[in-house]
């Protein structure tokens, strides 16, 4: 079969832009001509542009004009406006994780931990309902950006529910490290949330996806989330913290610690904890336990290779893997950190559901289900960790 071109832009030109644009590079199925990026930060934004031997647009419009697909990889409050830009334009949108949420009152006093949290819930769910409905007028499509969706651990998982009709009873998963590199991460009003929304939401939607599968598979409609309970800490703000310097600290007003006990409405269940105060590198983990297997998907770290490097500055210039503290002694040392990841699987299967058609598993539906369970979740932690029904799409 001849190759079909698609034309894509990346929007925004930090840190996701960059394995965004990498794995773009190696989609192999489809023809993808990269024409540009546009970024409000207009130095970095040249800088990223010129790196890659790409245009850089200054204005959004104009790199909609010439694109059939773009990459939203901005902060999660501009998901919204510029996923449903390009989606009035008939243009496919490639949209980071977490689909969207409630970025504050606009008063410069905002504080998460003071905020009504249903009043958030209620805004994250309009937003949600704007971004459906501009998909459903569009000749375009929203594929979310979930990159454990698409972890060839979690997709092996799919395989054996598919073949075996494994009934899931439990799951329980975790993303975790020391402390996001982003500056903006610190404030609620730019992210949504705290870690509960920016960690949380992977192996939660990990945790989504395999029991629609189940359900899919069994009884041909995905079974979906009912009710959430949750705690949240703010662990790193605590007065007696005893700081020693390896733990980011100086978050405003964000959550650093959270738990969510979701019911499935077939009364299965899954616990996902999520935060930042974890030493020794990312900690990304999903155990599924069936009734007729187990799985333990080892995202990050896995055991792929081990290294024992006996003097730190022997690995100055060696990658071993992400947000470790130390080089020296042993170590998970990751030979693809993005293929254990699944960025390049993720965009590769975009890529082949926009030029083909193939079935999406990252559907905005999965989207919205993770943000509706996750303020449902921050519900439930302001009351202590009563149950909140969860509303699904
Ligand atoms: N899937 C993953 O593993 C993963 C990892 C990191 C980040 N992310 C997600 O990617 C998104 C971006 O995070 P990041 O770490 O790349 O952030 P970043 O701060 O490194 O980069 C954000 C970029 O967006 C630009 N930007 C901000 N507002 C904009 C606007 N209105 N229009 C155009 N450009 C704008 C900034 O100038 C910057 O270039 C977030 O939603 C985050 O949750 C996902």
């Amino acid at each position: 079969m001849k190759k079909k071109t698609i034309r894509t832009g990346i929007i925004g030109t930090g840190f996701s832009a960059s394995f965004h644009y990498e794995a773009v590079c190696k989609v192999h199925g489809v023809n993808v001509e990269v024409v540009g990026a546009h970024t409000v930060d207009l130095e970095g934004g040249r800088k990223y542009a010129e790196k890659r031997g790409i245009r850089f647009f200054e204005k959004l419009d104009p790199l909609l004009d010439e694109v059939d697909v773009i990459h939203v990889c901005v902060p999660p409050i501009a998901h919204e406006p510029i996923s449903v830009a390009g989606l009035e334009r008939n243009k496919f949108v490639i949209c980071e994780k977490p689909l969207t949420g409630y970025f504050g009152d606009g008063t410069p006093d905002f504080h998460w931990q003071r905020a009504d949290k249903q009043v958030a819930l209620d805004a994250a769910l309009k937003s949600i309902d704007r971004m459906l409905a501009a998909e459903a007028q569009s000749k375009g499509k929203l594929l979310y950006a979930e990159n454990w969706v698409y972890a060839p651990a979690v997709q092996k998982e799919r395989e054996i529910l598919e073949k075996t009709g494994g009934q899931i009873l439990w799951i329980h998963g975790e993303e975790a490290h020391s402390g996001s590199h982003s500056v903006d991460y610190a404030y609620a009003a730019r992210c949504g949330g705290g870690v509960m929304i920016g960690k949380g939401c992977h192996p939660l939607t990990a945790a989504l996806y395999l029991k629609r599968v189940e359900g899919r598979v069994r009884d041909g409609k995905p079974i979906r989330p009912k009710n959430v309970s949750a705690r949240t800490h703010a662990v790193t703000r605590l007065k007696n913290f005893r700081d020693e310097g390896h733990i980011r600290k100086d978050y405003y007003d964000i959550d650093d610690f959270s738990v969510m006990h979701v019911e499935f409405d077939d009364g299965t269940m899954a616990d996902i904890i999520a935060s930042d105060i974890v030493l020794g590198g990312i900690h990304n983990w999903l155990e599924v336990c069936a009734n007729n297997h187990r799985a333990v998907c080892n995202i990050n770290p896995n055991t792929a290779l081990m290294t024992y490097n006996p003097v730190e500055k022997n690995f100055a210039d060696i990658y071993v893997v992400e947000k470790i503290g130390t080089k020296q002694g042993w170590a998970c040392t990751s030979p693809e950190e993005d293929w254990f990841t699944g960025y390049p699987q993720e965009i590769e299967a975009f890529y082949r559901t926009i030029a083909y058609g193939d079935p999406l598993e990252g559907d905005i539906h999965l989207g919205a289900d993770a943000i509706s369970t996750i303020y449902s979740a921050y519900v439930s932690a302001d009351r202590q960790g009563a149950a909140v029904d969860v509303k699904t799409y």
